[in-house]
Order: structure tokens, then sequence, then C-alpha cells
């Protein structure tokens, strides 16, 4: 049987990352969480004093990062220049950092190979911004996640109140409806859906019913 790429694009908190996780386990597939990577460059500028606009610098940055994307049972880790940063990405402050980071080509070009690299194995659910449209253009299933600003917003803040990270929602809606505007009119690999991508709203789903939705989609793309 041959294992699928499975491309997950969509906007922030329309629950990509939980959706694939679930997806890549029932399957038995690993999970590819690209935003991580993006994330991991934003917080080495913080580190090294460079403006997350500052293109020159961070091309230059990019390219002297050594990535390595080791699995931990099915969870990929990030470590860079020999540092664990799978942990440290995870604020929204650094989630704005990988939005801009990302606009920068170069910064781009340096994670396409290593991402490839990775869909290119097989048993894989990849997501992102772009993976349907210019990381995996043949991945034999894409899966567009959306949901309503109102229901992802809520999903994020909840998230917060659990990490212990409290923040009003009005602030949460509005930093996610800008991290999405910027990533959706930015001019390299902006987000959108892939011609071919069947598009998951997930406004009113469970968890469990977005990953069948998706497990569903990949059996019959596999053949089982
Ligand atoms: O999925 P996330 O919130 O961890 O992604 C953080 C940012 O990284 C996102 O706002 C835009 C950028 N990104 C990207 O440009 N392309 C990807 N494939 C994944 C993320």
């Amino acid at each position: 049987m041959k294992e699928l790429a499975i491309a997950l694009d969509g906007p922030g908190s329309a629950g990509k990352g939980t959706i694939a996780r679930g997806v890549a386990r029932t399957l038995g597939y690993q999970y590819v969480d690209t935003g991580a990577m993006y994330r991991a460059v934003a917080l080495r500028a913080l580190r090294a004093g460079i403006s997350w606009d500052a293109h020159a610098e961070l091309a230059e940055l990019a390219a002297s990062l050594v990535f390595e994307f080791p699995f931990d049972g099915d969870v990929l880790r990030v470590i860079v220049d020999g540092e664990d940063l799978t942990s440290a990405i995870r604020s929204d402050e650094i989630g704005m950092g990988a939005s801009m980071v990302s606009k920068v080509p170069a910064v781009r070009q340096a994670l396409l190979g290593l991402q490839r690299d990775l869909g290119a194995r097989g048993g894989i659910v990849m997501d992102g911004r772009d993976i349907g449209t210019v990381v995996l253009p043949d991945a034999a299933l894409k899966v567009y996640v959306d949901a309503d600003l109102e229901v992802r917003s809520l999903r994020r803040y909840e998230e917060l109140l659990r990490r212990g990270q409290p923040a009003s929602l009005a602030s949460v809606r509005t930093a996610l409806a800008a991290r999405d505007r910027q990533d959706m009119e930015r001019s390299v690999a902006p987000l959108k859906a892939a011609a071919d991508a069947i598009t998951l709203d997930t406004t009113e789903m469970t968890v469990r019913q977005a990953i069948e939705a998706v497990v569903k989609l990949a059996r019959a793309r596999r053949g089982a």
C-alpha cells in the first residue's frame, strides 16, 4: 500500500495542528509542523537582535542555521544549531515573528528543501500555509482547514488560558486577524487553498469529527 503525503493548510487556530497530529496517529504517519520552522527562525533572530523585517540580515541568518527535525515518537522536534527549541517557540509573540520572517523569500528558500525532503518520504501529514500550493504540489491529499474568525479566536483564547497565559478575547481576535491578513497578502507563497484542495470548515465540528473526515479522505485516496 502506498503511503501518502497529506497537506493541511489554513489560517491560524483553525485546528490544523490538532487535526494533523490525530490523522498521523490514526494512520501511523508522522506529523511535520512547518510553522515551527518559521518560529525557530523568528526566535533566533530575536535572540540575535535582528529585526523581523530586516530582510538582508534574516536571509543571512536563515542560511547559516543548521536545522534538525528528529521525530520523538510521532512528534517532530525542532533543533537549531544543536539546541532544542521545540517549547521555546510556542508563544504568540514568536507566532507573529514567524509570520513576519516568513515573508522573506530567502528564509522560505532556506526551509523549502528540508520540507520537501520530509514530504518525499510519504507517510507524512504536513501542515502550514503553502504546503498544497508550493511545498508539496503533488501531495495525494490536500485539505484547506478553515473556521470562522470568532470560533478560531475562542479556541486560541481557551488554549492560552489552559497554558496559564491569559489574554482578552478581543486582543486574541485582533492578533489572529492581523496575522492571517499578513500571511494571505504576502507576495511569496501566500496562504490560500490549492486549486485541488478540499476545504474542511471546522467551525461547527469537534476535533474528533474533523480528524475522522480527513482520515476518511486519506483512506479513500490510499485505496484502503
Ligand atoms: O502555524 P503557525 O502558527 O505555527 O505558523 C507561524 C507562522 O509561520 C505563520 O503565521 C506564517 C508562517 N508559515 C508560513 O509562512 N508557511 C508555512 N508553511 C507555515 C507557517
